[in-house]
C-alpha cells in the first residue's frame, strides 16, 4: 500500500463508528475520548473539560465543511446545518453562570453523544464514502471483529 493510500486506511480502533476514511476516523475517535472526559471528571473543573469539548467540536466540523465544501459534495447542506445548531447549543451553554454551566453542561455532553452516532451513521458516513470514492476510486469496507472476539494474528 502506498504511503498515501496508507494515510486515508482506517486503522484498527475500539471506536463502534468507524467510517473507513482515516482522517476522520482519527477525529471521531477524539471526539470520544473529549466526551468520556467531560463526562468522567468531577464538577471541579468539568467547565475547562467542556470547552475542551466544545473547541473539538469546532474544529471537527470545520474540518468536515471544509472536505464537503472543498470536494462539491451535493447533499452538504443539511449536514452542515446539524453541525451548526450543535455549536449554537454549545455556545448558549458555554455562556451560562455557575451552576447551571455544569450542570445543563452535563446534559449537553450526554445529548452531543447521543447525537453522535445517527449523525455519523446518515451523514458523515456520507462524506465518508464520498471522500474515500474521490482518492481512491471506491467505497471504504470496515472489517471489525465481531463484539466479544478479539481480532485474529
Ligand atoms: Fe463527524
Ligand atoms: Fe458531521
Amino acid at each position: 500500500m502506498t504511503p498515501e493510500l496508507e494515510s486515508l486506511a482506517a486503522q484498527p480502533s475500539d471506536a463502534a463508528t468507524l467510517l473507513g476514511f482515516r482522517p476522520m476516523d482519527d477525529i471521531h475517535a477524539e471526539f470520544a475520548q473529549r466526551v468520556q472526559d467531560a463526562l468522567n471528571g468531577p464538577d471541579l473543573g468539568f467547565p475547562a473539560r467542556l470547552d475542551a469539548l466544545v473547541q473539538h467540536l469546532q474544529a471537527h466540523f470545520a474540518q468536515e465543511d471544509r472536505w464537503m465544501e472543498d470536494s462539491g459534495f451535493p447533499p452538504r447542506e443539511c449536514h452542515q446545518q446539524e453541525h451548526a445548531a450543535v455549536l449554537r447549543s454549545a455556545t448558549e451553554v458555554q455562556a451560562l453562570a455557575e451552576p447551571a454551566r455544569t450542570r445543563i453542561g452535563r446534559d449537553f455532553v450526554r445529548e452531543v453523544d447521543a447525537w453522535f452516532g445517527p449523525h455519523a451513521t446518515h451523514l458523515d458516513s456520507a462524506l465518508a464514502a464520498w471522500m474515500c470514492k474521490r482518492a481512491l476510486g471506491g467505497k471504504p469496507v470496515v472489517l471489525q471483529p465481531r463484539p466479544g472476539q478479539g481480532a485474529r494474528p
